[in-house]
C-alpha cells in the first residue's frame, strides 16, 4: 500500500523523434494522482499525444523515467509493462474499433489483455465478465445496440463504446487522446459527461487531452498546457487566464 494516493510519474520526461533536433516534449515533471481529472491543452503539434503515450507505455523516453505506483517501466520490460497497461484504459479519436464486430464484441477485446489467445478466439468470457459487460454497456446508454455491428453505428455511439472497452479492464487510470475532436460539440459535451461519471463512480485517475478550452475549463480539476513540449501551465482551472489561452493558441 502507499501511503499517499500518488499513481502515475513522470520525470524530466524527454522524447526526440528520429534525429530531430527538437524534442517532441522535454523537462517534463508531472505528478498525478487518485480522483484527478486532468485535460492536456495545446496546439497542435504541442506534444499532448507523446505526453499521453510515455504515460501508458506506448512511446519509450529518450532521456528520464515513468512510474506507475513507484514501479518504473520501460519498453523493454515487457511483462511488466503488460500490466501496467491492464491498469489503464486509454480511448482514441478514431475509436480503434473493429468495424466489422459487434458493440459488445468489440467491448470483449478490451479484456484481451487479461486472457490467452486461445479464449479470446474462442470468446470464453466468464459470466462475471459478461455481467459487466452488460452493465458498462448499460453505463453508456449502449446496451439496446449491443449486437449491431460498428460500422453502423454514429461518431458518438463508437466513442461510447470506445469508452466501455476502456472501462471493462477495471483501470485505475484513463487516458484519452483527443477523443472528441471529431464530434460536434454536443455530442463532444455528452461523451465527457459520461467519461466524468465513470471516473467518479470508479475513482479514477484520467488524463484526456483535448483541443477545446471550453470543454477542459468544464470538466477539468487540473489543467495541463502544453507549448512547443513544455509544460506552460499546471493547475486548476479557474487560474488559466486568458492570456495563457491565447497564448497556447496564438489566437
Ligand atoms: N512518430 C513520430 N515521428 C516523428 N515525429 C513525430 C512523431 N509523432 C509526433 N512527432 C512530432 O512531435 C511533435 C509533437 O507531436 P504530438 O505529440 O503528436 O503533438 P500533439 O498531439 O499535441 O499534436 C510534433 O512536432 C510532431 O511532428
Ligand atoms: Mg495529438
Amino acid at each position: 500500500m502507499l501511503c499517499n494516493d500518488e499513481l502515475l510519474k513522470i520525470t524530466n520526461g524527454k522524447v526526440t523523434y528520429g534525429r530531430s533536433d527538437t524534442p517532441a516534449i522535454h523537462d517534463v515533471n508531472l505528478t498525478f494522482t487518485r480522483g484527478e481529472f486532468v485535460c492536456v491543452l495545446g496546439k497542435t503539434g504541442a506534444g499532448k499525444s507523446t505526453l499521453i503515450r510515455t504515460l501508458n507505455g506506448l512511446q519509450p523516453l529518450s532521456e528520464g523515467t515513468v512510474s506507475y505506483q513507484n514501479q518504473t517501466y520501460s519498453l523493454k520490460e515487457a511483462e511488466a509493462l503488460r500490466k501496467i497497461r491492464r491498469n489503464m484504459g486509454m480511448i482514441f479519436q478514431q475509436h480503434q474499433l473493429i468495424p466489422r464486430l459487434s458493440v459488445l464484441q468489440n467491448v470483449y477485446t478490451g479484456l484481451f489483455g487479461f486472457h490467452s489467445t486461445f479464449q479470446n478466439v474462442l470468446g470464453l468470457f466468464t459470466d462475471v465478465e459478461k455481467s459487466k459487460a452488460r452493465q458498462i454497456l448499460e453505463q453508456v446508454e449502449l446496451l439496446p445496440l449491443q449486437h449491431q455491428r460498428v460500422d453502423s453505428l454514429s461518431g458518438g455511439q463508437k466513442q461510447r463504446v470506445g469508452i466501455a472497452r476502456a472501462l471493462i479492464q477495471s483501470p485505475e487510470v484513463f487516458l484519452g487522446d483527443e477523443p472528441v475532436a471529431s464530434l460536434d460539440p454536443g455530442t463532444a459535451d455528452r461523451i465527457f459527461q459520461l467519461i466524468k461519471k465513470a471516473h467518479e463512480e470508479q475513482g479514477l485517475l484520467t488524463i484526456i487531452n483535448v483541443h477545446s478550452v471550453k470543454l477542459a475549463l468544464h470538466y477539468a480539476t487540473r489543467i495541463i498546457a502544453l507549448k512547443e513540449g513544455r509544460v506552460v501551465f499546471d493547475d486548476v482551472p479557474e487560474n488559466l487566464t486568458e492570456e495563457l489561452q491565447d497564448s497556447l493558441y496564438e489566437r
